[in-house]
């Protein structure tokens, strides 16, 4: 049955002149079938370059509108649009945009992990693999809001010494690792080295030997000569994992949750069905006003642009939009 869905979803991407771009933490046989395979920054990258007619991103909503506001004239089409993320659920506009309005002087850093809207109001993004150097681009005199994201915000501050303002969200998934049970699982496996998602609990990241987005944590074990390696993020980095390094032993962080599982419920909406029904049918696509594309993409864009080495300017106080 899978192999008659790959062989036609295969056929209709032809057809359709379409791209299909998949996250790390979607299941193996998503991974397999899709054009690209990457981080949050990099399917926004291969999304916005991409010379497709569509692109179908099997990941979580805010990664396809990503898409959308760098590249505005493209189908995006998502497997469910019912993939969410909880910080984007943690972060609601009326009560960010408050938060914000208390703080016009500072310069608003959002995690890619958020709504178009909350994006709308912010001046600068960053996901987890660029997040060290859209802060070192920020002027030391200026203060920081950081969210939805606390435990990547408080781990940035911590890096950096640098005092941030805190939106209080997270991640449901990586907040489920057990700091103390890792601490039992590193003495039974002293030569582990452990790697961990900024998403993770302070806990958790202080016993890491790596922080890193998930295609940092997969470098390290395409490069660390290491032969056992305890992960602290979504279970699906484990396809990508194995196949790099057959000769290693990867053992999951141990989680405090009934399943065992560090596993992403949104993510793991996605399937092959859906994902053939949704290149058949065109749907569900994204669709953004014209009006929250223009003031997304100033920060998106931002973001893109010191990613590239590119100097930016900074607005000197927040002007709330008309949304
Ligand atoms: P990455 O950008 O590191 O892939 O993270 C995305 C994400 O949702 C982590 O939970
Ligand atoms: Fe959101 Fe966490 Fe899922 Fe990533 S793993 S998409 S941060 S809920």
């Amino acid at each position: 049955m899978n192999e008659q869905l790959v062989t036609a979803i295969k056929e209709l991407k032809e057809q359709k002149n379409a791209q299909i771009l998949a996250h790390y933490y979607e299941t193996a046989d998503i991974q397999d079938i899709a054009d690209e395979v990457g981080d949050s920054l990099y399917l926004a990258q291969k999304g916005r370059d991409s010379e497709a007619g569509i692109v179908l991103l099997a990941g979580v909503v805010f990664m396809a509108e990503s898409v959308k506001i760098l590249s505005p004239n493209k189908k995006v089409l998502v497997p469910d649009r019912e993939a969410s993320c909880s910080l984007v659920h943690g972060s609601p506009y009326a009560e960010y945009l408050s938060w914000r309005q208390e703080h016009p002087e500072a310069i608003a850093v959002t995690y890619i992990n958020s709504s178009a809207e909350i994006k709308a109001i912010s001046d600068v993004i960053c996901t987890s693999s660029n997040a060290e150097s859209i802060v070192a681009s920020i002027p030391k005199e200026r203060s920081i809001l950081f969210g939805p994201d606390k435990n990547l915000g408080h781990y940035l501050a911590k890096k950096f010494s640098r005092p941030m303002l805190l939106w209080e969200g997270e991640c449901e998934v990586h907040v489920m690792f057990s700091a103390s049970e890792l601490h039992r699982l590193r003495s039974a496996h002293p030569d582990a080295v452990v790697l961990a998602h900024p998403e993770c609990n302070e806990g958790i990241l202080q016993q890491a030997d790596v922080v890193g987005s998930t295609s940092r944590l997969l470098k390290e074990v395409h490069t660390n000569p290491a032969k056992q390696f305890i992960v602290a993020t979504e279970e699906g980095i484990f396809h990508q994992m194995r196949k790099m390094r057959p000769d290693v032993e990867l053992i999951q962080s141990p989680v405090d949750d009934s399943c065992g599982c560090a596993h992403c419920p949104y993510m793991k909406l996605n399937t092959l069905e859906k994902i053939y029904d949704a290149l058949r049918t065109e749907e569900p696509k994204i669709h953004l006003s014209q009006e929250l594309l223009e003031l997304a993409s100033v920060s998106l864009n931002r973001m893109m642009d010191i990613t590239d080495g590119k100097t930016v300017d900074w607005p000197e106080s927040f002007v709330p939009p008309q949304l």
